[in-house]
C-alpha cells in the first residue's frame, strides 16, 4: 500500500481537518444506512488530491448517497464535477446524491443513465483531470470505464478506483496501458489510484 506522500512526494495532510469535518457530517447523516458509500479513509484521499490538483473536469460514476460527490464539490475549487449513474431514486425513495448541499449543487452536473451508455458522450469534447470509477463492479464495466476515459484524460491527469479487488479490471488494464495502479486504502475492498505520465 502507498500512502499520498510517496504518490505526490508531498504532504497533503493539511487538508485532513477540513476532510474529516466535512465527512464527519456526512456520516452523520447517514447513520447506518448505504455502507456501500464511500468509507471515511477514502473521503479523505479523494478531497486531499482533489484540493491538491485544482482540477477543472471531474467525473464520477456511481453516485448513491452523493458522499463522493460531496466531498469532490467540497474541495473543488473551479471546475465542474459530472456524475453519473443509472438511477434517480435510491432504495429508500430518497433522490439519488441527496446529501449534496444546496450549495454547493451549481457546479454539479447530473447525467442518469448506465455508464456505458453516458460516458463515451460525456468525455467526447473534454479533456479530465480527475476521473472516479465507483459505479457498476463487472470486469466489462470496469474496462469500458477506465479504456473510455484514459484516452481522455490528460497528462498528470488520476483515475481513482473504488472496490479495486472486485474484479480484475484495474490490473488488466494497468498492464494493457503499462502504467502503475497504486493502492492507498485497504478499506471495503481497496482504493487504487492511477496517474497518467507523461510519456
Ligand atoms: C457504491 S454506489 C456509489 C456510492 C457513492 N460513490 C458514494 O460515495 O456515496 C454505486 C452506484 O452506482 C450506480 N450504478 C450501478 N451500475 C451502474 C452503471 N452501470 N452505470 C452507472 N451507475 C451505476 C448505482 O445506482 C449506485 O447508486
Amino acid at each position: 500500500m502507498e500512502t499520498l506522500k510517496e504518490v505526490f512526494g508531498r504532504d497533503l495532510s493539511k487538508y485532513e481537518e477540513e476532510a474529516e469535518e466535512i465527512s464527519l457530517e456526512l456520516s452523520r447523516k447517514l447513520g447506518n444506512s448505504f455502507p456501500y458509500a464511500l468509507t471515511k479513509q477514502k473521503r479523505i484521499i479523494l478531497y486531499a488530491v482533489v484540493k491538491q490538483c485544482n482540477p477543472e473536469i471531474v467525473i464520477e460514476t456511481g453516485v448513491g448517497p452523493g458522499v463522493s460527490s460531496t466531498m469532490i464539490l467540497s474541495a473543488l475549487e473551479r471546475g465542474v464535477l459530472h456524475s453519473i449513474d443509472v438511477r434517480e431514486k435510491l432504495e429508500n425513495g430518497m433522490a439519488l446524491g441527496f446529501l449534496v448541499p444546496e450549495r454547493l449543487r451549481g457546479k454539479w452536473r447530473l447525467h442518469i443513465g448506465r455508464s456505458i451508455d453516458v460516458l463515451a458522450n460525456l468525455v467526447r469534447e473534454i479533456e479530465v483531470d480527475i476521473f472516479l470509477h465507483d459505479s457498476e463492479h463487472t470486469f466489462e464495466n470496469v474496462m469500458f470505464e477506465l479504456r473510455t476515459v484514459w484516452d481522455h484524460l490528460r497528462t498528470g491527469g488520476i483515475i481513482f478506483i473504488d472496490n479495486l479487488d472486485f474484479t480484475d479490471a484495474p490490473r488488466t488494464f494497468v498492464k494493457e496501458k503499462k502504467v502503475r495502479l497504486y493502492r492507498l486504502s485497504e478499506e471495503a475492498g481497496g482504493f487504487g489510484m492511477i496517474v497518467k505520465e507523461a510519456r
